[in-house]
């Protein structure tokens, strides 16, 4: 025990995966392949995998650190290192969470539509569903409230029950079994014709057909796709145990998001580009892409699709839920820690201030004119999409940026030698606190100040 009932995970490998729990997600699933398509591929990656090993990697054990020495989260871990001036940081981060839970959680229903759609395909046998069908699905909203509803339920009652308890032991059975699957499905997808087409629009770069606004949105997925910039990872970082190496840790994490991410793209475009009919049911809303191309590998082409099929949104679902529950932790582990709240009563605060913005955002999928057309940034209509650009593209960035600052600087380099275990600054050390004090930071801010003065900020 250690600070307001907080216990430390059992081992690193704990650590580890419900770090990676964290990271992976919608942002992999979801997110990443949609992004991806719609950026045209291979110039989109690029960005995205530099943006993880240069500021992912280094911000992601910074932010460990920060939450390793303190034991804090993150308002009262800013708070007690560099005082109020910092706390802000953390208050952008609870603000950043907040923002993210509320349109993640109406995702995250949507994979509970496709268990229950794909566990009917088991049962009474596959129909390819007509073009429109998934748009009437977004529109539908009662419907997707109650699913909203029930997915912030679930992760209600786990951030209730607090973090050490059925987490970490149910991590370490579903993360394996949805890379598993993942590996089964990009193993079957080879066999498909669309294969090198999808390859080659995924790993071959071009930039001239990388928007400009694509910069900005491959960076803000990597910091979102990393749990990164809102102290996710400081509140995790807190139940790290001192012996551990943050650099291992961090990487491990990285490395698991990353590869989940990649695995996804390949076999949706695999699919995307061997199945005829495909892209135009994806063509209107490929933010729906996940849901769509899969169940059509399922139910045609793999062998065991059938139970694969549902236990795959199971899985899915299930990689939300250890998302939606860091996210939970970030904005209760507030009221808990800095104002003393009992855990029952956080939670059912931060639930229902969610729940709130998660309405309009479930209802502006063409249930609701008027939250349909909303839009702040150009080519992003919608409270979902808006708040997924606000949170990802720059909540995020500009938390990660002040944190970058704040522990390369602010903390400094005897600071981090000693919470990292060294006695003597080594190479790989200096290179990582030139990272965290220059690289990283004038990359988010460069980037940032482009954006605003190329006016996609409009
Ligand atoms: N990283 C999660 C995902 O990829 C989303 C997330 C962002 C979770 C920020 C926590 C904090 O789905």
């Amino acid at each position: 025990m250690t600070h307001s009932g907080r216990d430390n995970w059992g081992s690193r490998i704990g650590f580890v995966l419900a770090a990676a729990g964290s990271a992976v997600g919608l942002g992999n699933l979801w997110k990443f392949p949609y992004l991806t398509w719609d950026n045209n591929g291979g110039a989109f990656v690029l960005v995205y995998l530099l943006a993880v090993v240069i500021i992912g990697l280094p911000l992601m054990m910074s932010e460990i650190l920060v939450g390793r020495s303190t034991q804090l989260s993150p308002v009262p871990a800013f708070t007690k290192l560099g005082g109020r001036r910092w706390s802000g940081v953390g208050w952008l981060g609870v603000a950043s969470g907040a923002v993210i839970q509320s349109y993640y959680m109406v995702i995250a229903g949507w994979s509970l539509r496709s268990f229950v759609q794909c566990l009917g395909w088991s049962i009474k046998g596959y129909v390819t569903p007509a073009d429109g069908d998934f748009d009437a699905f977004l529109s539908n909203g009662s419907l997707q409230i109650g699913l909203t509803l029930l997915f912030t339920l679930f992760t209600a009652i786990i951030v209730y029950r607090g973090i050490g308890g059925g987490i970490e032991k149910a991590t370490k059975v579903l993360m394996p079994a949805l890379l598993a699957i993942l590996l089964y499905l990009v193993f079957t997808t080879f066999t498909m014709e669309g294969r090198n087409e999808a390859l080659a629009k995924i790993f071959i770069p071009d930039f001239s057909k990388l928007p400009r606004e694509g910069f900005l949105e491959a960076v803000g997925q990597a910091f979102f796709s990393l749990s990164l910039g809102l102290g996710a990872m400081i509140a995790y970082g807190s139940y790290l145990g001192k012996k551990e190496s943050i650099f291992k840790s961090a990487l491990w994490v990285v490395v698991l998001d990353t590869i989940v991410a990649l695995l996804c793209c390949i076999a949706m475009f695999t699919i995307i580009y061997s199945v005829p009919g495909l892209q135009n049911r994806i063509s209107g809303s490929t933010i729906g892409m996940l849901f769509i191309t899969l169940p059509d590998l399922f139910y045609t082409k793999m062998p065991g699709g059938i139970l694969l099929g549902p236990l795959f949104f199971v899985l899915v679902a299930f990689a939300a839920l250890s998302s939606t529950i860091s996210l939970g932790e970030v904005t209760t582990s507030l009221l808990i820690d800095q104002k003393g709240w009992r855990r029952s009563h956080a939670t059912l605060a931060t639930t229902s201030v969610v729940f709130i913005g998660s309405i309009l955002a479930a209802l502006s999928l063409g249930a609701s004119g008027i939250l349909s057309s909303f839009s702040l940034f150009e080519g992003k209509e919608g409270v979902l999409s808006t708040l997924d650009h606000l949170a990802a593209n720059w909540m995020l960035p500009t938390g990660g940026f002040l944190i970058t600052l704040f522990v390369g600087w602010k903390l400094g380099r005897k600071f981090c030698m000693d919470e990292l275990g060294l006695e003597k600054p080594n190479l790989a050390f200096t290179v990582w606190l030139w990272i965290v004090r220059v690289v990283a930071p004038a990359a988010v801010l460069i980037l940032l100040i482009n954006v605003i003065m190329g006016k996609d900020f409009s």
